[in-house]
């Protein structure tokens, strides 16, 4: 007989996110060694992503067969589920996912996932478990498009095992897109093989750099579970780290820079001479080469333009461009370069708080204030919201004395998260067509180590990921779902707040 923490109890499935639509069936489907996949072409990669991901704790085979009960099918029929949709049916005798999308599979996966006894998400053998889901018949199609996460690896260095584990608990979650922060005033973890003093001194401090072959495989890590990796490169300001490297990108002829030892906005900037201007060419170029993503962000904020004011060369640079002052060479500069990403085939993104200097074909992330993103959809910019107060995760998650030092300035509390609104009902339908979803940041200044960063991720990020996929705001059957889900948290090792803490009450018996 199974033990009891394994027993299915009666009731309807604990997901997060929500499913669009879930109707609960009688009965049981129980995954044993006997159990095979029928895997119609194009469903190869759910197929071999649910091997993966039960086959540590289950021990399960899952071979491919043509007479498998676990059908996954790939039918371009299905078109009304979108790119990310999918149809799961569970029947006891077998499970049907369908999909118009290989993404749409990825995602049923993870919904499978979370339907069996959460021990199948440990690490290691677990005996003893009967591996049955429920039966139901599920209909789930994303509401926003992007669904992501920025975390900051340029203030605090990650090993790419990290951001792997990352990108697992992403794709748990249907999140889609990993937004790494790779270079800041504070260090530059991209390298740039014409440019090998970026990492060799950029790097050093708080930690080193990637090397391609591992960004490389990271992207192809992140694609397998249907996230994307969004590379993020800063500029004109945030650039520190690159200046210590290459000072002559800068305003200054003559001087040297340490790589920043502080935090907060630096004022120390990138010229707008042809030189800058090809250095971030050629460092995009490289990007682009190792990040298939359609996007690429080129940061854009917290660019204090004081430098140019004072500088010669850029003051004749604004008068030759025929603009008002040195202030305008920061649209100036994200031209040329949204230029150069558009002329290579990709989308140029972008941090801003309404858009107003930058070209419409800029997509842009307002990070202020939530209002700013309307102002910006009304210029004609592509959105996701990311505005601090209710996506910030570095900020602490509650004021209570137990809660380790944080940015100071707000409290971004679980409900604070779930009330991300990124298209609020009062925008018109034009307006809301043009938001492409919402992410949360980790920003890492006050984050010392991993483990302090999926602390503060979680459960942040799950409500987000409730907010993003639904597009529904259900608080209280958000939290009773995510009653359950903290001991899928639990299982894959994932820190937490205390027990008392008010989300997390005790759990009853698991069962998904
Ligand atoms: C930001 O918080 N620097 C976008």
């Amino acid at each position: 007989m199974p033990p009891a923490r394994s027993a299915p109890a009666p009731g309807r499935p604990r997901l997060v996110p929500e499913p669009t639509q879930l109707q609960s069936l009688p009965g049981r489907f129980t995954f044993d060694a006997t159990t095979a996949l029928k895997v119609s072409p194009g469903a190869e990669g759910a197929a071999a992503l649910l091997r993966t991901l039960l086959g540590p704790a289950t021990g399960l085979p899952l071979p491919a067969r043509a007479d498998g009960s676990v059908v996954l099918a790939l039918d371009r029929a299905l078109g009304g589920l979108g790119e990310e949709g999918y149809g799961l049916t569970i029947g006891t005798e077998g499970v049907l996912l369908r999909a118009a999308r290989p993404r749409g599979l990825l995602a049923g996966v993870q919904t499978l996932r979370q339907l069996l006894p959460v021990e199948a998400l440990r690490a290691e053998p677990v005996p003893g478990v009967a591996w049955s889901v429920p039966c139901a018949q599920i209909t789930d199609i994303p509401r926003f498009p992007w669904r992501g996460s920025m975390l900051d690896v340029a203030r605090r260095f990650r090993p790419v095992s990290y951001l792997r584990r990352y990108v697992d608990l992403l794709a748990l979650h249907k999140l889609n897109v990993l937004h790494l922060h790779l270079t800041d005033d504070q260090g530059w973890r991209m390298p740039v093989p014409a440019l090998p003093r970026l990492t060799e001194v950029g790097g050093l401090p708080h930690g080193g750099a990637y090397t391609r072959a591992e960004l490389g495989g990271l992207v192809a890590y992140a694609a397998e579970r249907g996230v994307t990796v969004v590379p993020e490169i800063e500029m004109p300001g945030h650039v520190r780290a690159a200046l210590a490297a290459y000072p002559e990108l800068g305003n200054h002829p003559g001087r040297t820079y340490e790589v920043w030892d502080r935090w907060g906005v630096c004022d120390t900037i990138l010229g707008v001479h042809d030189q800058a201007l090809d250095f971030c060419r050629t460092v995009l170029d490289e990007v682009m080469d190792v990040f298939p993503s359609p996007y690429v962000h080129v940061g854009g904020e917290e660019c204090p333009t004081d430098e140019w004011h004072v500088s010669p060369a850029a003051r004749r640079r604004a008068a030759e461009e025929g603009l008002p002052g040195p202030a305008a060479l920061h649209g100036w500069f994200m031209e040329r370069i949204g230029e150069h990403l558009l002329a290579a085939g990709r989308h140029p993104l972008s941090w801003t708080e309404d858009g107003a200097d930058l070209p419409p074909y800029f997509t842009v992330m307002p990070w202020r204030d939530a209002e700013h993103g309307r102002t910006a959809v009304r210029r004609g910019h592509r959105v996701i919201m990311a505005p601090h107060r209710t996506t910030y995760l570095d900020y602490p998650q509650s004021a209570g004395p137990e809660e380790p030092p944080g940015q100071a300035g707000e409290v971004v509390d679980l409900r604070t998260v779930h009330g991300n609104d990124p298209a609020p009902a009062h925008w018109s339908p034009e307006e809301a067509g043009r938001v492409l979803g919402s992410q949360v940041q980790l920003w890492t200044e006050y984050v010392p180590t991993p483990a302090h960063a999926e602390y503060l991720t979680f459960p942040r990020l799950c409500a987000l990921a409730e907010v993003v996929w639904t597009g529904r705001h259900d608080w209280p059957g958000f939290q009773e779902r995510l009653r359950h889900h903290r001991t899928r948290l639990d299982a894959l090792g994932v820190p937490r707040r205390p027990d008392a803490a008010p989300a997390s009450a005790p759990v009853p018996a698991p069962a998904p």
